[in-house]
């Protein structure tokens, strides 16, 4: 009785939900009916976010969310609707919880169309600034983006993805940058990587990590034409954006491009995807980008065992091909195809 009272209490998670618009409240229900079988306790708290909650609020991204995210253990993030209008309600979220770094992991399923069957790459996106930087004005002419490169936003997220090398057993990361023409923007961000790279050098852990760089429209190239090149790409904010959906596109699309948004003390998980609604209420939007998410946050928590066993549910549903949504080519619903992935599962 004590031992499940500690248990209990031991494993109890708080966790944001927060489903948003379109096929966001479907992927997000099928998401959280799959982490109910796993063996730990989550509380999950919903939260509002996006157009229907600009509809009946005022605002994209109210202040009760936001504290609700940052007092959680992780948030899982469905996705929303864009009010062109208004703030965003997932870059000032990331910019809130200080979630600096998106990792985006690039990977091929045995039965999912892909250009390639054995990919496995991770891109690392810096998250708080770049072209993103949201200073933006109307000029004379037409208008300017402002391009803000820190140093140390740069030093964090290269740490970041050496890190993420040593933890998935990779042994490059690559620096994608233009500094040929972006000389003092991504001069600071190469440079500030090839800082970090040779301090590496002389820690144990690292030292076999081989470090190099290639430049961004190289790099948009070679994902296609020799992709297994990589291993982890780390890079700044809009180039590591578009490269991910482009490393989307090799292995399935979007509905199997998972991300997770990690900071110091924060993490939030969201597939790639929007809120897609051309297809949205008729129940056939893919689940895998966000169960995928789900096992990023499982390992965010160091639930390693759980997320390893929920992503082998999920491939073990992929390969059968029956059982899952139109866009794999398969004849199930997006709560049919969840169900399978519980049930295997279940059986592991
Ligand atoms: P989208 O990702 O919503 O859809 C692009 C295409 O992919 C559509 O044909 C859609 O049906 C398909 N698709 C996307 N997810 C799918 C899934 N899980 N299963 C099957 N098919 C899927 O991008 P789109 O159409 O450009 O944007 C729609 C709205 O979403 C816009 O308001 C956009 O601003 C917003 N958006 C929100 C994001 C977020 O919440 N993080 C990210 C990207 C877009
Ligand atoms: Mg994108």
């Amino acid at each position: 009785m004590i031992y499940t009272l500690i248990n209990l209490f031991l494993f109890m998670y708080d966790v944001t939900v927060i489903p948003g618009d379109g096929i966001g409240p479907e992927v997000t229900e099928a998401a959280l009916y799959v982490l109910e079988a796993t063996s730990m306790q989550f509380k999950f708290h919903e939260a509002r976010a996006g157009n229907a909650c600009y509809n009946d609020t005022g605002t994209t991204l109210p202040d009760e969310t936001i504290k609700m995210a940052k007092n959680s253990d992780a948030t899982l993030f469905g996705a929303v609707t864009t009010v062109p209008s208004q703030k965003s309600a997932i870059i000032t979220l990331r910019k809130e919880l200080n979630l600096y770094a998106n990792l985006r992991p690039i990977k091929s399923y045995t039965g999912v169309k892909s250009m390639y069957d054995d990919l496995d790459l991770l891109i690392v996106r810096e998250n708080t600034e770049g072209l993103y930087s949201g200073i933006e004005e109307y000029t004379e002419y037409g208008a300017t983006a402002l391009r803000v490169i820190t140093k140390k936003a740069s030093e964090r997220i290269t740490k970041v993805a050496f890190q993420q090398a040593i933890k998935q057993g990779k042994t490059r990361v690559t620096a994608v940058h233009k500094a040929n023409v972006l000389k003092k923007t991504d001069g600071v961000f190469r440079k500030t990587f090839w800082k970090v790279a040779e301090e590496y050098k002389n820690v144990d852990d690292y030292k076999n990590i081989i470090a190099d760089e290639v430049y961004v429209d190289a790099a948009a190239m070679f994902l296609v034409t020799n992709p297994h090149r990589f291993q982890v790409m780390v890079t700044t904010n809009l180039f590591g954006d578009i490269l991910s959906d482009e490393g989307a596109g090799l292995v399935g699309g979007l509905g199997m491009a998972p991300s997770a948004n990690i900071g110091d003390d924060n993490g939030l998980f969201e597939p790639v995807h929007g809120s897609a609604p051309d297809i949205a209420g008729k129940g056939v939007a893919n689940p895998a980008a966000m169960i995928l998410s789900s096992c990023l946050m499982l390992q965010f928590l160091g639930e390693h065992q759980d997320a390893f066993k929920m992503e082998q549910a999920l491939i073990r549903v992929l390969k059968g091909r029956v059982s899952t949504t139109p866009d794999m080519g398969g004849t199930a619903t997006t709560m049919e195809m969840a169900q399978l992935v519980r049930e295997y599962f279940e059986e592991s």
